[in-house]
């Protein structure tokens, strides 16, 4: 198509944002309403040591585990669970590791009973939705957990779960487009404002993720360290910082010692 063709194919309200018809944004709206809050992170871990590095960031709003991460740092889950809750103040995801209602109840509570910060983590099964719903009743938070579909997110925000965790990752893996089904459950929240249930991205494995998530409007996304890392990371920022530091070095000066670089008079005399 000619440019100018390609002008008159253009809409009225493209034509009154130029700057937006030639470059559409990859998705327009975030699905849920304008967030009052920032996006939360929480870290996905239970490495106390990476737990505390990132926290010194005050970037850190939570933290989420799971039997595999539990496992991994070879430590009893109650003392690490206590740790983490004592290191970051926000929400603490604590799994249940049983399958029934009344044991997954019992192991919720007390996991519930180690700090007021913990978050019971439950799977989206049906004893697991049961279980969050008697939880959140008596005013516990619970984050419902390996969610895979729309259907189970809407099942979950009727159980009252404080978080829905959808698995983008794992999705991804099996060739399921993971960012989709973040967009459908956003979208299907907003329609509906008495559903207080908050979007918990999770199984996120790069940046990317974290950008499409954030844009679809998402309240919280979970990241493994690494990742959180990666986000600071561009090589223009490396290559720019070490120029304007080449350059800074060239003028002998310090912001800190007035009396190093060069002199007022000889700046002065250098003007004239
Ligand atoms: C979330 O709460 C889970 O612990 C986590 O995000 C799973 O991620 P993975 O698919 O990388 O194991």
């Amino acid at each position: 198509m000619r440019p100018r063709a390609m002008i008159h194919s253009l809409s009225r309200a493209q034509l009154a944002k130029p700057a937006d018809a030639l470059h559409p944004p990859l998705i327009a709206e975030p699905l849920i309403a304008k967030q009052s809050r920032p996006m939360k992170f929480f870290i996905d871990t239970a490495d106390t040591k990476d737990i505390r590095e990132l926290a010194a960031t005050g970037l850190l709003d939570g933290v989420t585990t799971n039997p595999t991460l539990i496992a991994k740092s070879g430590r009893k889950m109650l003392d690490v669970i206590a740790e983490i809750c004592d290191i970051v103040p926000g929400p603490v995801s604590a799994e249940a590791v049983s399958t029934d209602h009344t044991t997954m109840l019992a192991e919720g509570r007390k996991l519930a009973a180690i700090a007021p910060n913990v978050t019971v983590k439950v799977p989206l099964t049906p004893d697991g939705l049961k279980t969050c719903k008697v939880l959140t009743d008596e005013g516990r938070q619970v984050n419902v957990t390996l969610c895979f579909s729309a259907g189970q997110a809407i099942l979950a925000a009727k159980a009252g779960a404080t978080f829905i965790s959808p698995f983008v990752g794992r999705l991804d893996d099996i060739s399921q487009d993971g960012m989709q089904l973040i967009a459908d459950i956003c979208q299907i929240y907003k329609q509906y404002p008495a559903f207080k249930t908050e979007v918990l991205v999770a199984s996120i494995r790069h940046p990317v993720h974290l950008i499409a998530a954030a844009k679809l409007g998402a309240h919280v996304a979970t990241l493994p360290g690494s990742v959180i890392r990666q986000l600071y990371q561009h090589p223009l920022t490396d290559k720019g910082l070490s120029s304007f530091l080449a350059d800074w070095a060239k003028t002998g000066q310090s912001i800190l010692d007035d009396t190093a670089g060069p002199n007022k008079a000889a700046g002065s005399a250098a003007a004239e």
